[in-house]
């Protein structure tokens, strides 16, 4: 936690213990307030007399309230029990004809319903599927799913990377890396790649590995710490994978005024 974050905490808690006081302080002066304005704090007799009148007249107005657990479960209380009971009696004892609340007879049918549907769903006609062909379609359908994003030609080329990739003199590729080097590449290592900032890429000697994979490699991640620009968020894998291909055409070129050998002789 940095000083910063400290201090807005400290502030809000400061803030808070502001509040409260103030909402105490507002209590009180409403107290004190309320006890100079009523000059009758204390009713008499009379006035108490008026006062519970008044409360019982209030409260006459007012029906009974059910209890909600009442209600929910169909629940007569006790005074209205007689409405319940049925004809018959036995040795003095009634019988009182409590009715099953009419939301859990909805359930019930509902659910003996919903059970007739789901034996000829799942069971008598197989329409619908169990878990074990739920889980077998699922492996199915990702089968399929896989198999048509390796054959996409967009989601192929993302897959090139440092471990798979094998060099190719196809000339359409190396035209692609070509075009891709212009402008990106020439600055630092030249238009023919004999070096400038960067080292000779034509040459023999590698400071970083001669192999195809060090080579995308080193495009991809680059050497940031040299000055060599890491490509992977510019360029896509199929690009970066191009431009390889055309670096390593270049080896035994010659160009003018090549730079001098940097790193070790690869064969
Ligand atoms: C800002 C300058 C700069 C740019 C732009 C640049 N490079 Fe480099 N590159 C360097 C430097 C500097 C090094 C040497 C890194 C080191 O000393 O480790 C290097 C190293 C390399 C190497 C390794 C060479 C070896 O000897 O192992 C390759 C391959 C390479 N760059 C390819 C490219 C390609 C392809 C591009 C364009 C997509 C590119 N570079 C763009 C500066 C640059």
């Amino acid at each position: 936690m940095s000083y910063a974050d400290l201090m807005v905490v400290v502030l809000l808690i400061t803030a808070l213990i502001i509040l409260i006081v103030a909402v105490m302080m507002f209590n009180l002066i409403k107290l004190y307030a309320n006890g100079t304005l009523n000059t009758l704090p204390f009713p008499n007799a009379d006035e108490r007399e008026r006062q519970r009148l008044a409360a019982a007249a209030e409260a006459a107005l007012i029906t009974p309230k059910v209890p909600l657990f009442n209600r929910l479960m169909g629940l007569k209380p006790l005074s209205e029990e007689h409405e319940l009971v049925m004809e018959h009696t036995f040795d003095g004892i009634a019988e009182l004809d409590n009715p099953t609340p009419r939301w859990f007879m909805v359930l019930f049918y509902g659910s003996i319903i919903f059970a007739a549907g789901y034996l000829l769903h799942y069971e008598v006609l197989g329409s619908g599927k169990n878990q074990e062909q739920e889980y077998v379609a699922e492996l199915e359908q990702a089968a399929r799913d896989k198999e048509a994003f390796l054959l996409n030609p967009a989601n192929a080329a993302s897959a090139v990377n440092e471990n798979n990739i094998e060099q190719s003199k196809d000339a359409v590729i190396i035209q692609s890396g070509a075009a891709l080097y212009a402008n990106r590449c020439t600055p630092c290592h030249g238009a023919a790649g004999e070096g400038i900032v960067g080292p000779n890429l034509t040459d023999e000697f590698w400071l970083h590995g001669g192999g195809v994979k060090d080579v995308f490699k080193v495009i991809k991640y680059g050497v940031p710490e040299k000055g060599m620009v890491a490509w992977e968020k510019s360029l896509s894998a199929q690009q970066i994978a191009d431009i390889t291909n055309y670096v390593l055409s270049l080896q035994g070129s010659k160009p003018a005024n090549a730079k001098a050998p940097q790193g070790d002789k690869q064969p």
